[in-house]
Order: structure tokens, then C-alpha cells, then sequence
């Protein structure tokens, strides 16, 4: 694994910005995973100015995002379709045909499959950006779950319900489900970076590189795969 240390979040956010417009420049027609969430906003914000200054062309590239809320339409300003299209997809130029987040409002086996058959007709994922939650999941990937699972719908735990809270006016609106996809799935990918930020993500970050490898700690699997890059603060390192 390889760990790059920055300053903040900033810092750490162009370092990973790097990693990720050196693989759109290296393959312009590369297939990249994407997250969600509060670690890569920044990633987000620093590709958009690459791109607005001419240096990184997004028009052959395709995303897979990692997950969606079950029950929400794209519309809605919650789900993680939106969220993409708001703080990247609308500001670059990607073909919003080349961009799939898993649609929250279709039956579950259907969708599941189809996600599965959208990763594999696009050839697999050259690289997947992960965030990491507090209690070790990946994607909404949550402790106890099996590693050997493609996409499919998981029940939220009360910390992952309790921590996507403040995207919400209240707890009843935080949807109970969603599509992720799966251990499997992200383990597949050519080339994981995950991103750290802040002293609350301190302890995780060393339990998930440096402890036992468990469905316990979902993120510890990536101790079994021969590319991850490790972008963080000097916060979220500071246990390490
Ligand atoms: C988001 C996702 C989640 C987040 C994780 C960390 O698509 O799959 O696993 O990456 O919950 O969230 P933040 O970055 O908000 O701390």
C-alpha cells in the first residue's frame, strides 16, 4: 500500500486529484468508481478547475459510483445521483450517458444485476475512489457483511444512519436502504485510492490498514489487494 501524507484536506485533496487526472491523461477512456460523501468533495473541486484550465478531458471517460439510496429518485436533492451531477458531472465534460449511479427507485434484483452487467460490459474499473466510514464500511458495505458479494441491497446500520443525519432534516427521512456495490466488486477494480480526512477518521484508518483482516472492519480487505493508495490528512494519519 502506498500512503500519501498531506497537509489537510486541501492538500490531500489535490494529491488524490493527481492520482486521478494522471489516470484520465494515461487512458483518457478509463472506466473510474466514485464516491460520494464529504472525502471526495474536494477531489471534485480540484478536478473541475483542472478541467476549466484545459488540463484534464473527461469526454471518454466512464464513472461507476459505488452506491445509492434505495427509494429515492434522481431528482431528489438527497439522492447520490444528484449529489453527483451537482458537485461534478455538471461542471465537466462528461457524457451523462458515460455516468451510472445505481437508480434508487428500480425493483432491487433487477437493478443489482444490471449494475453488475453495467461494471462488466464497461470492462471492469481501472480505478475506485473510496471514502471510509467511521465503523469501517466501504461503499455501504457495513460490518458482519460477506466479502465475496457483487452489488446488492443492504440495510443501513443506526452509525450510518446516525452519521448521513446531517445531510438531513431528520432521521426518519434518512432512507433505511440502499444498492451498493459489493466487497467483490470493489476488490476488483485495477486500482483503489481511498481517502481519509480528520481526526475522526484516526482510528479507522489504522484498524482498516493495520489490524486484523474481518467483515468486522469492511475496509480491512483491502489489505488483500495489491494496488491501494492511501490519501489522507495529517489528522486522519495520526494514529499510524
Ligand atoms: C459514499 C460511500 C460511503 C462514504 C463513507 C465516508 O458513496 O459509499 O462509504 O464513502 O461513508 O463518508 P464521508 O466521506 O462523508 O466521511
Amino acid at each position: 500500500m502506498r500512503i500519501y501524507r498531506g497537509k489537510d484536506y486541501k492538500d490531500m485533496s489535490r494529491k488524490a486529484a493527481n492520482i486521478l487526472s494522471a489516470q484520465v491523461i494515461l487512458k483518457p477512456s478509463c472506466v473510474i468508481g466514485l464516491a460520494t460523501g464529504s472525502s471526495p468533495l474536494g477531489v471534485y473541486k480540484q478536478l473541475i478547475e483542472w478541467f476549466i484550465k484545459g488540463d484534464v478531458d473527461f469526454s471518454e471517460v466512464t464513472t461507476i459510483n459505488l452506491d445509492e439510496y434505495k427509494g429515492l429518485e434522481p431528482e431528489n436533492p438527497q439522492s447520490y445521483r444528484y449529489f453527483m451531477n451537482d458537485n461534478f458531472f455538471g461542471h465537466i465534460n462528461i457524457r451523462p450517458e458515460n455516468t451510472n449511479v445505481p437508480e434508487g427507485l428500480a425493483p432491487e434484483a433487477e437493478e443489482c444485476a444490471r449494475y453488475d452487467r453495467v461494471i462488466r460490459q464497461a470492462g471492469g474499473i481501472d480505478m475506485q475512489l473510496l471514502g471510509l466510514g467511521r465503523n469501517g464500511h466501504i461503499g455501504f458495505n457495513e460490518p458482519g457483511g460477506a466479502f465475496d458479494k457483487d452489488t446488492h441491497c443492504v440495510t443501513l446500520t443506526d452509525s450510518t444512519i446516525e452519521a448521513n443525519m446531517r445531510f438531513f432534516e431528520k432521521a426518519e427521512d434518512v432512507p433505511r436502504q440502499a444498492y451498493t456495490m459489493g466487497i467483490r466488486s470493489i476488490m476488483q477494480a485495477r486500482r483503489i485510492v481511498v481517502l481519509a480526512s480528520g481526526e475522526d477518521k484516526a482510528a479507522i484508518v489504522k484498524e482498516a490498514f493495520f489490524g486484523p483482516i474481518t467483515p468486522q472492519v469492511p475496509a480491512s480487505v483491502l489489505q488483500l489487494h495489491n494496488n491501494v493508495t492511501l490519501v489522507g490528512d495529517e489528522a486522519a494519519l495520526s494514529m499510524m
